[in-house]
């Protein structure tokens, strides 16, 4: 992991492999930002002039390498920052780690960089921060040693460098004890979102359920969470029909985690629920070829919740916060669910499987109904639900619904205002009724339109008598098939951990409610 340290230095006496500074741009052309004056100096005023004549422009994402001579670093970085805000305003937070953050993807391989990049309050340093150390992440675990080294046989030109070893932020000391908090605040946060990524990452035939929970276990001990795992046995038992009905064609079974973190001065309660399908085959409704090599993201949603839980221990928030990790492997077998089985939920409700990769709801509403008992002042799953989703909001939003409208804007607000692209869905009543089945209480598949608000709508029948819930689809943005962008990488992304704890501190401080 990239080590992240507050510097007193300036870009003229820092020693470092690299300096990185931001350019925006202006009407007439890149304008290099605050931060980068010791820069500016050293190409005597020229700067701009320099970078534009290399054809930066200061967009968004764009990154320009060039020497330097006179300072204690060899080489400059100029990212760019998008448009210059306007007058008297500073750059906003999401610029500021989209910068960061491709600054350090670029710096893949550099041991130190100096960023000298607008740093005018502490939450700019919080958000270069946090860029900084979501941008350097890598997932290199599965790579031999030489392809990591970028040396020996198989190994790629420019591939498997590793991380970005240490960033100083230049300046970040001056602002003192705020910024030093908002920054072990980012640190945490970005850890613990790049160990969701982790997760998310791992190939399916290493992660499954049993090997999640056992994870799960010994990083909720370390943070000091009571953690219980219920286990395959002890689901079918419990009368925990959906986890055990997706989970019986698999080799390996299904697990249910509850993780628990309390706050003895804690006056609200929140339960978070997750997805956790380490790998969504389809079941016996077996997915076509080209639909399931990325289908080991569909633990995101647990892996978020995860991640988050164990944030907000991290941080000590004033909040009881109990995580709820619903894992299941999803696989055709002679001992799988059939689409016309009728399974009876956790609670006793029964559902009729008419397709059997509608799976998320099924392992969800065991867990939501389990959740409801305790009573939590609210619950949010979170899910890579559905491909009508992605229709609808594409690759990089996540669908929000709910049963409360006041809190659902809550948490598309807070979601925004933390990186996350969201958007509310409603529940058309006409979709309750698609749900009907013939032989059982409700059918786990409707009509095709309305995909993405229909799995919404058929959680919300295993939601507690008067509790406040709300659902994020994250089937767009838990998962990157395309290329990096900002500090956001290929594959994993941690969609959703930054909601969550949001959502917690919030709470905790009162301010939801
Ligand atoms: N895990 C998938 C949804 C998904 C799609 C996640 C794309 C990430 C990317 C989910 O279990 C699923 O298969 N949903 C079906 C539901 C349908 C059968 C009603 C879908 O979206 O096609
Ligand atoms: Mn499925
Ligand atoms: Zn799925």
């Amino acid at each position: 992991m990239t080590a992240l340290t507050l510097s007193s230095s300036d870009a003229a006496t820092l020693r470092a492999d690299v300096l990185v500074v931001g350019v925006a741009k202006g009407p007439d052309g890149p304008v290099p930002a605050s931060g980068s004056e010791a820069v500016a100096e050293a190409f005597d005023g020229g700067l701009a002039t320099v970078l534009e004549t290399l054809g930066a422009t200061g967009a968004e994402g764009e990154t320009t390498k060039l020497p330097v001579s006179g300072l204690k670093a060899p080489l400059v970085l100029a990212v760019g920052l998008g448009p210059v805000p306007g007058d008297g305003e500073e750059y906003d937070a999401e610029a500021l780690r989209r910068a960061a953050g491709s600054a350090a993807r670029a710096l893949n391989g550099t041991r130190k960089a100096g960023f000298a990049l607008p740093l005018a309050s502490a939450e700019a340093v919080a958000a270069v921060a946090e860029g900084a150390l979501l941008g350097a992440y890598a997932f290199t675990a599965y790579k031999s040693d030489d392809a990591k080294a970028g040396k020996g046989k198989g190994a790629k030109k420019g591939a498997g460098k590793g991380p970005l070893g240490e960033v100083a932020l230049l300046g970040a000391k001056a602002l003192g004890k705020a910024a030093k908090t908002a920054v072990e605040r980012a640190v945490a946060l970005a850890e613990e979102m790049n160990r969701a990524r982790d997760l998310v990452n791992t190939p399916p035939n290493d992660l499954y359920p049993e090997s999640f929970a056992a994870v799960a276990t010994a990083a909720g001990k370390e943070h000091g969470l009571k953690v219980t795992v219920t286990d395959d046995k002890a689901l079918l038992k419990g009368g925990f029909g959906g986890l055990t009905g997706v989970g019986q064609g698999a080799a390996h079974g299904p697990r249910l985690v509850k993780l628990a973190y309390t706050h003895p001065k804690a006056e609200k309660s929140l339960a978070f629920v997750g997805k956790g399908i380490t790998y969504d085959s389809g079941g016996i409704s077996l997915k076509p070829a080209g639909h399931n090599e990325t289908m080991k993201c569909d633990m995101a949603g647990a892996a978020a919740v995860f991640a988050a839980v164990i944030t907000a221990a991290r941080l000590g928030l004033k909040v009881n916060v109990t995580g709820w990790l619903a894992l299941a492997e999803n696989m055709p077998s002679g001992t799988a669910t059939r689409p016309g089985d009728v399974l009876r939920m956790y609670g006793g409700k029964t559902v009729e499987v008419l397709n059997t990769d509608a799976e998320g709801r099924l392992v969800l509403a065991d867990a939501i109904v389990k959740a409801s008992e305790e009573k939590p002042d609210a619950i949010v799953d979170v899910a890579t639900l559905t491909g009508a989703m992605v229709v609808a909001l594409g690759n990089r939003t996540f669908g929000v619904m709910g049963n409360d409208d006041a809190f659902r804007t809550a948490v598309h607000e807070l979601a925004e205002e933390a990186g996350e692209p969201a958007w509310p869905m409603p529940f058309p009543e006409e979709l309750r009724k698609g749900l009907d089945s013939s032989v059982a209480d409700m059918a786990n598949v409707g009509g095709r339109m309305g995909g993405g608000m229909a799995a919404g709508v058929f959680l919300n029948e295993f939601v507690g008598e008067g509790i406040t819930w709300a659902h994020l689809d994250i089937a767009g943005p838990a998962f990157n098939e395309a290329g990096p962008f900002g500090y956001t990488p290929k594959g994993a992304t941690g969609s959703a951990v930054r909601t969550l704890v949001s959502l917690a501190e919030r709470t905790a401080a009162g301010e939801l409610g």
